[in-house]
């Protein structure tokens, strides 16, 4: 064995499994890019449903919203402009990934995270100025490259800096930061629009500078992961970062490691032909399916709805903000349970677990809508103890995904990609993240007036099939230093045969099956 890092009964090196302050603090700050993110997903629900506002930017919309008052439970007015208007922000985001891809392998992490936040600095001001639907929709497509560079580079940063041992704990403080955002937008949002001089939207797209300000600062006194600087040729500064996020001054074994890596990674000219060569065909797999499963979940849609349901227990003109604030903290729970267990019971345990939560919830809601409903959706309005017991199942669902595909969407993929395709496969799973959150919101109100009470049914067996996919395909990789996965893929029953004995090439600690 190389170096002779202190290694404990297990004969894994003692540093892996180490909080140093350092690391923490960095991670802590990488991971502000998780507010950005969720701040503005929450956001734009609240505002696109203030008077002043469509008044505005969309009178159209506003008139005929107020025209058109549906009793049928299932079909809600639905205005094309306005999720277009949303989405803008998914579509740039999902174009800037890519961009975000080619800064990050040549530049490093750290500055696609800043120039995350000045977009999103800037996109915010010219938001919360705005005078015309122009400055509107470039501002929200300023926010969207914002979002794709932070969720490009973030998740990667976070992965690369943390031990091994850690890594879920410390890379899930980005889905934190994101359920934290996103509950920040809603209660501003209820503060705003009670604003009485119309202006209160301004303020809630003016904040989301806030989230930017800490990672545009922030990104200029975090260091470079030692993953990225060994890739890009500074070398002797990436053993001092190491040694330092390590907190141990022999961390020889890991640091060859990411030096055999980064040789790897120097023959690759071109990451994008490189992805799609065989021993890469597990990777790609996981880079488009996990992300889309992620969103068929049907979380965003299921967020969405919550408050009508809300109303239907009493909440009345509260509603929105007590389906944000109950949904809000059972998320930041349940996402402290992911944090506290990942690297303990592992990815796989917790992705099944949390699916069949989530399976037999969804079930529970749609039939329970469903008995109202009927198809019609014009049948008795719900008991207040009724919804409640729909609201605990809501509740419960949220919880599924809290600790499971939630916080595992972003991990996962951050983590299973050798060096030299790490870029670029994140970009893919950002985009396809974005694409699917995209169409969704695009099409979640036709669909729901449609499949009624079924859409339920519908996500829920969506979730069935990623928990029976990931129970046969998705191997464990906690604990497994990152630029040794590729010895978990090539033990596995399936993804084993995609990769040729001579592709596996890791440094001292892998030569013992991935034990330093
Ligand atoms: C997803 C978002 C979702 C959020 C909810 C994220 O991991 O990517 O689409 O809105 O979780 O907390």
């Amino acid at each position: 064995m190389a170096g002779g890092a202190i290694v404990n009964n297990n004969g894994k090196a003692e540093y892996q499994g180490k909080m140093t302050l350092f690391v923490f603090l960095t991670c802590l700050v990488a991971s502000s890019g998780g507010l950005i993110f969720g701040y503005d997903i929450g956001v734009s629900g609240g505002v696109t449903s203030m008077d002043s506002f469509l008044l505005k930017f969309f009178p159209s919309v506003y008139k005929e919203a107020k025209e058109r008052v549906s009793t049928n439970q299932y079909c809600k007015f639905d205005s094309q402009l306005l999720t277009a208007f949303t989405s803008s922000l998914y579509l740039a985001a999902l174009i800037a990934s890519f961009v975000a891809s080619t800064m990050t392998r040549m530049y490093g992490r750290r500055w696609s995270m800043f120039v995350s936040g000045v977009a999103v600095l800037v996109g915010s001001a010219l938001n919360g100025l705005a005078e015309d639907v122009f400055l509107l929709i470039l501002g929200r497509i300023l926010l969207g490259v914002g979002v794709g560079f932070a969720n490009q580079s973030v998740p990667v940063y976070l992965s690369e800096m943390a031990p091994a041992r850690l890594r879920g704990m410390l890379n899930i403080g980005f889905q934190l930061m994101t359920t934290i955002g996103i509950f920040v937008a809603n209660v501003v949002n209820y503060g705003t629009a009670k604003i009485s001089g119309g202006w209160g939207w301004r303020v809630s797209l003016a904040l989301g500078a806030a989230p930017a300000l800490i990672i545009t600062v922030g990104s200029l006194f975090l260091p470079d992961t030692p993953n990225s600087l060994i890739e890009r040729g500074y070398k002797e500064k990436a053993k001092v970062v190491l040694s330092k996020i390590r907190g141990a001054d022999d961390v020889h074994d890991e640091y060859d490691d990411l030096v055999v890596a980064s040789e790897e990674s120097k023959v690759v000219r071109h990451p994008w032909s490189n992805i799609r060569k065989r021993k890469y065909r597990p990777h790609l797999t996981m880079a488009i399916l996990i992300p889309f499963f992620q969103q068929v979940t049907g979380v965003n849609a299921i967020m969405l709805y919550a408050p009508v349901l809300f109303k239907t227990i009493g909440f009345g003109n509260e509603a929105s903000l007590m389906s944000a604030v109950i949904i809000g903290i059972v998320k930041v729970i349940c996402t402290l349970v992911s944090i506290f267990t990942v690297d303990r019971l592992g990815r796989r345990v917790l992705f099944l677990q949390g699916g069949t939560q989530m399976i037999i919830c969804q079930i529970v809601v749609g039939t329970l809508i469903g008995i109202k409903f009927g198809t019609a959706g014009h049948a008795t309005t719900l008991s207040k103890d009724y919804a409640s017991w729909v609201v605990v199942f809501i509740c419960l669902y949220m919880a599924g995904f809290a600790w499971s595909w939630g916080p595992l969407g972003w991990l996962v993929p951050s983590e299973i990609f050798p060096l030299e395709i790490r870029s670029a496969g994140q970009s893919i799973t950002v985009s396809v993240n974005m694409f699917v959150t995209f169409v969704n919101a695009q099409i979640f109100l036709t669909l729901f007036c449609h499949m009624k009470f079924g859409l339920f049914y519908f996500f829920s067996g969506w979730v069935t099939v990623m928990t029976i996919f990931v129970a046969l395909f998705l191997p464990e990789t906690k604990n497994m230093p990152i630029e040794e996965m590729i010895l978990v893929w090539k033990k596995h029953w399936f993804w084993g045969r995609f990769i040729a004995d001579d592709d596996v090439h890791v440094g001292n600690c892998g030569k013992n099956n991935g034990k330093p």
